[in-house]
C-alpha cells in the first residue's frame, strides 16, 4: 500500500507569506493588476520557487506560467493544477495565490517522493485571471484553453487606453504568440483548482472543504449614456441631459431585477461608474457604467440581462439622450467533469473531511479549462465569506485540509498505483 503522503505546511506557509509581500499594502491587502509590474514579479517569483524545487517552468505565448514535472510514460495527458497571482485592486492575499502555493507544494512532495507517474504533472499560473484592468477575467486561460480568439484579446483595452497587444508587445510577444499559448487536445487530461470560497457557505456550516459542482459564469455589460454637459446652476430642470441620472436609475434596477425571485438565483453588481466631465458645477453629459450579472442558470441570467438592456433604452429614450451598450462577456455557466468531481468527493470522505458540493458564484480559470480538459475544483473556507478584501483570510488547517485532499487526488489521477485504486485510502 502507497504511503500516504503530506504536504509540508511549513513550506507552503512560507511561500504563500512570500508571494503575499508582492504588491502589498499596508493595510494587508495586495494590489497585482494584469500583466503589472507586480504581478509580474509574483510570477517570477512562482518561477524562482519551481526552478529551487528542480521542476522545469517556462512562460506560454501570454504569459501564464507552465511547470512541469514528466511522467515515466511520454505523450501522457498531464494532471495539471493552479491558479492565477493577478488581483482586484487592494484584494486579498489568499484569492489565487493560495491556490497556485498549495498546487506547487503538491507537485514538488510527489516529484521529491519519487513516487512513479504515470502521467506528467503540471502546475499553471494562469495571467490576468482578474476582470479589474480589462474588464474581461480569466484572459490567461482563455488563451492556453482557446476560448477567446486572440484577436479578440489583443483588442482588450484598459481604461487608461492601453491595449493588451500593445502590453504583450513590450515583452516582445505577438499574436502569433498568444495563439501559440493555446494547448493541443489531450495535452492536458485533468485540471485541478484549489481556491478559497469568496463566500461564507463552508464557514457557516463548520465544513472544511467545497467540492464544485459548477462555477456561475459573468455576463458583462457597458453600457455608457450620453447627455449635454451644461451649466449646473443656468440650465432648468426640464431642459437638462443629464447623463448619470440615467445610469443612476439603472443601477437600482440591476438590483431591483436581480432581487426578484425566480427559479435561480441571478447576482448582479454595478462595480464601476465613470462621470464625465466630472465637475461640481456641470451636468454630467456621459456616465459609463460596467455591470456583472452572474448566475448558475444560463436562462435567468440572460433573463436578466434582456431586461437590464431593455430598461437602458428606455431610460435613453425618456431622457432624450444616446445610449451603446457593449457585451464585454456572455460565458455560459460550466458544469465541472462529474468524474474528476466524484474522485475529489471520495478523497474528502476517505479522509473523513467535513465537506459538501456545492457551486461557485465566483468566476475561475476552471471554467476555461473545463472546455479542453476534465475540471474539478475544491473550495477551502473564507472566514467570514469576505474576499477582495484586506480581510480576506483562510487558517493554515484549512488550508492544509484543501492541499491535502489536491494531492490525494492528484495521486490517484496521475500514478499507477492512483489508478489501479491501490493508494492509501
Ligand atoms: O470576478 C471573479 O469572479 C473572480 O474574482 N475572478
Ligand atoms: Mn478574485
Ligand atoms: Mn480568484
Amino acid at each position: 500500500m502507497a504511503a500516504a503522503l503530506r504536504i509540508n505546511p511549513e513550506r507552503l506557509t512560507e511561500d504563500l507569506a512570500g508571494l503575499s509581500r508582492i504588491g502589498l499594502h499596508e493595510d494587508g491587502s495586495v494590489t497585482r493588476l494584469a500583466f503589472s509590474p507586480a504581478e509580474l514579479r509574483a510570477r517570477q517569483y512562482v518561477m524562482h520557487l519551481c526552478q529551487r524545487a528542480g521542476i522545469s517552468v517556462r512562460l506560454d505565448g501570454i504569459g501564464n506560467l507552465i511547470a512541469r514535472v514528466e511522467g515515466d510514460v511520454t505523450g501522457e495527458a498531464a494532471v495539471a493544477m493552479g491558479s492565477h497571482v493577478d488581483s482586484v485592486p487592494r484584494g486579498g492575499r489568499f484569492d489565487g495565490a493560495m491556490g497556485v502555493i498549495a498546487a506547487l507544494e503538491v507537485v514538488r512532495t510527489i516529484k521529491e517522493a519519487g513516487t512513479p507517474l504515470a502521467h506528467p504533472l503540471e502546475v499553471l499560473v494562469f495571467v490576468a485571471e482578474e476582470s479589474s484592468r480589462f474588464g474581461v477575467s480569466t484572459i490567461g486561460s482563455s488563451a492556453m484553453a482557446g476560448t477567446v480568439e486572440p484577436d479578440r484579446l489583443l483588442g482588450l483595452t484598459d481604461r487608461m487606453g492601453h491595449r493588451l497587444s500593445e502590453i504583450l508587445a513590450r515583452s516582445g510577444l505577438t499574436g502569433d504568440d498568444v495563439a501559440a499559448a493555446r494547448r493541443l487536445p489531450g495535452e492536458v487530461g485533468h485540471y485541478l483548482e484549489l481556491h478559497i470560497e469568496q463566500g461564507r457557505v463552508l464557514k457557516e456550516a463548520g465544513e472544511q472543504v467545497g467540492v464544485v459542482r459548477a462555477i456561475a459564469a459573468p455576463c458583462r455589460l457597458k453600457i455608457r449614456y450620453q447627455g449635454r454637459a451644461d451649466h449646473s446652476g443656468a440650465t432648468p430642470m426640464d431642459l437638462r441631459k443629464d447623463a448619470l441620472v440615467a445610469a443612476a436609475n439603472l443601477v437600482t434596477y440591476v438590483e431591483e431585477v436581480c432581487r426578484a425571485p425566480g427559479p435561480v438565483p441571478v447576482v448582479g453588481t454595478v462595480g464601476m461608474l465613470d462621470v464625465r466631465p466630472g465637475a461640481i458645477n456641470v451636468i454630467p453629459g456621459e456616465a459609463t457604467l460596467w455591470i456583472d450579472l452572474r448566475s448558475i442558470g444560463l436562462e435567468a441570467r440572460t433573463a436578466c440581462r434582456d431586461a437590464v438592456v431593455a430598461r437602458a433604452r428606455a431610460l435613453a429614450a425618456e431622457r432624450g439622450l444616446t445610449c451603446s451598450i457593449d457585451t464585454l462577456m456572455d460565458d455560459p455557466p460550466v458544469v465541472l467533469d462529474s468524474g474528476t468531481t466524484e474522485v475529489l468527493a471520495d478523497v474528502c470522505a476517505t479522509q473523513r473531511l467535513a465537506w459538501r458540493l456545492m457551486d461557485s458564484g465566483a468566476g475561475h480559470d476552471a471554467m476555461q479549462m473545463a472546455a479542453i480538459t476534465r475540471a474539478g475544483m475544491l473550495f477551502v473556507p473564507s472566514d467570514e465569506g469576505i474576499s477582495h478584501n484586506p480581510r480576506e483570510w483562510t487558517s493554515l488547517p484549512d488550508i492544509v485540509a484543501g492541499a491535502q485532499v489536491l494531492l490525494e487526488a492528484t495521486v490517484r489521477l496521475a500514478t499507477r498505483a492512483g489508478r489501479a485504486g491501490a493508494v492509501t485510502r
